[in-house]
C-alpha cells in the first residue's frame, strides 16, 4: 500500500475531509478590521473544495514557504495544530504541500505553453514550484530538540526561529509547556492562569503530556521542538526518553543568560503564552536545576545566531536552503 494511504483513509473515517475554502493561498486572504479574512473560496464545485482540512491549510503553508517566509509557514502550522486537535495529520503536511506545489508548477508551465507574455519569469517560477515539490517529497529523518532555560532566556522566541529549520517544510512541530497548560485548563494561550495551575502536580501532568505528544509525533516520523523550563532533572529525563522511545536522535539545549538579562526581558515582555513574572523568575533562580548534561547556549545574543548554532549542531537546514524562491532567485 502506498505510504500515507491508511492514514488518509483513517482521516476520512474521522471526518477530516470536509467542504473547505479550496483555494487558500495568500492572494485570497486580507486583513479587515485587524482580522485576517479569507475570501474567494471555490464556490462553483463542492467536490473540488471537499478535501482533507490539512490539504486546505497546505496551500497557505506552501505559498508562504515558496515566497520566502518559512518562519510564518511554521508559525501558521503550529498555531493551527495547537487549536485543531489534529496532531496525527502533521506528518502529512509535507506531502500535501508537495501536491499543492506540483499543481502550481503545472498551472504555471501551462501558462507558458499557452504563450503568455513574460515567459522567462513564468518558466523560472514553474521550476521553483517543481523544485519545492521535490524538496517536500524528500524525507528527513525525525529529530527532537528540547530547549530549556529559566524564564526570559528566550526559549519560545528561539524555538520559533529554530523550528522552520528542522525536518521537511513546514518544519518541526513546537510543543510548548505554556500552551499545553492553557489547553489543559480550557483557556486561550494568552489568558493568565491562577497560581494553583502551577502547583507541582499540575506541572508534572504538563510535562508528561509534553513528552507523550512529542513521542507520538516522532513515532509518526515528524520532528519536534520542545519548549519548557526543564529545570528539574526528571523532566529532562522524560523528554529524552520520548526521543529514545521513538528511536530518534535527541538534542538538549540549555539557554543561559545573566539574571539581569532575564529580569529585564521578563519585565519588558508583552503578550505571549507565558505567565512568568519577575517573582517567578526569582524563585526559579533560587532553585537548583541539578546536573545539566544539555548543551549550554549563551542566550544574550541575536536570536538568529542562537538558532543557527542549534540547527548546525543537529543537522538542520542552512538559512540559504530554507526558501526555494530565495535559492532560485526567482
Ligand atoms: N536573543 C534575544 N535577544 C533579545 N530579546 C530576546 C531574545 N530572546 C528573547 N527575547 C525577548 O525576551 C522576552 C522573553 O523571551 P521568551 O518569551 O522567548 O522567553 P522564554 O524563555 O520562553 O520565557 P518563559 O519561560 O516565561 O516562557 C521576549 O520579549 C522576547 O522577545
Ligand atoms: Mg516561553
Amino acid at each position: 500500500m502506498p505510504k500515507n494511504a491508511s492514514l488518509l483513509d483513517r482521516r476520512e473515517a474521522a471526518g477530516r475531509i470536509r467542504l473547505c475554502h479550496g483555494d487558500l493561498h495568500l492572494r485570497n486572504i486580507c486583513v479587515l478590521d485587524g482580522e485576517p479574512r479569507l475570501f474567494d473560496c471555490i464556490e462553483f464545485n463542492d467536490q473540488i473544495a471537499t478535501v482533507d482540512v490539512l490539504y486546505d491549510l497546505a496551500f497557505l503553508l506552501m505559498d508562504l514557504w515558496h515566497r520566502g517566509f518559512p518562519q510564518f509557514a511554521n508559525l501558521v502550522m503550529n498555531r493551527y495544530l495547537d487549536d485543531a486537535d489534529d496532531e496525527d495529520g502533521f506528518v502529512l503536511l509535507p506531502f500535501f504541500m508537495a501536491v499543492r506545489a506540483a499543481v502550481r508548477a503545472h498551472v504555471t508551465a501551462t501558462q507558458v505553453e499557452e504563450g503568455s507574455r513574460d515567459s522567462a519569469k513564468l518558466i523560472a517560477e514553474a521550476r521553483s514550484y517543481f523544485q519545492l515539490a521535490k524538496t517536500l517529497l524528500t524525507e528527513t529523518p525525525p529529530r527532537l530538540a528540547a530547549i530549556g532555560g529559566l524564564s526570559g532566556s528566550g526559549k519560545t522566541t528561539v524555538a520559533e526561529a529554530l523550528a522552520p529549520r528542522i525536518g521537511t517544510p513546514p518544519g518541526a512541530r513546537i510543543v510548548e509547556s505554556d500552551r499545553i497548560r492553557k489547553a489543559m485548563h480550557g483557556v486561550p494561550a494568552e489568558t493568565r492562569l491562577p497560581d494553583k495551575a502551577y502547583r507541582p502536580g499540575v506541572s508534572e501532568r504538563v510535562y508528561r503530556q509534553l513528552a507523550w505528544l512529542s513521542e507520538l509525533i516522532l513515532a509518526e516520523g515528524g520532528s519536534v521542538v520542545a519548549d519548557a523550563v526543564f529545570d528539574k532533572p526528571e523532566d529532562r529525563d522524560r523528554i529524552e526518553r520520548a526521543a529514545s522511545g521513538a528511536n530518534v536522535p535527541f538534542a538538549g539545549f540549555w539557554l543561559a543568560a545573566d539574571p539581569s538579562v532575564l529580569w529585564r526581558r521578563v519585565s519588558e515582555r508583552k503578550g505571549g503564552p507565558s505567565d512568568a513574572t519577575v517573582d517567578i523568575l526569582s524563585r526559579q533562580l533560587q532553585r537548583d536545576a541539578g546536573a545539566l548534561t544539555w548543551r549550554k547556549i549563551e542566550a544574550d545574543r541575536k536570536v538568529a545566531e542562537i538558532a543557527a548554532e542549534m540547527a548546525a549542531s543537529i543537522g538542520g537546514i542552512a538559512p540559504s536552503e530554507v526558501s526555494v524562491r530565495k535559492k532560485t532567485g526567482s
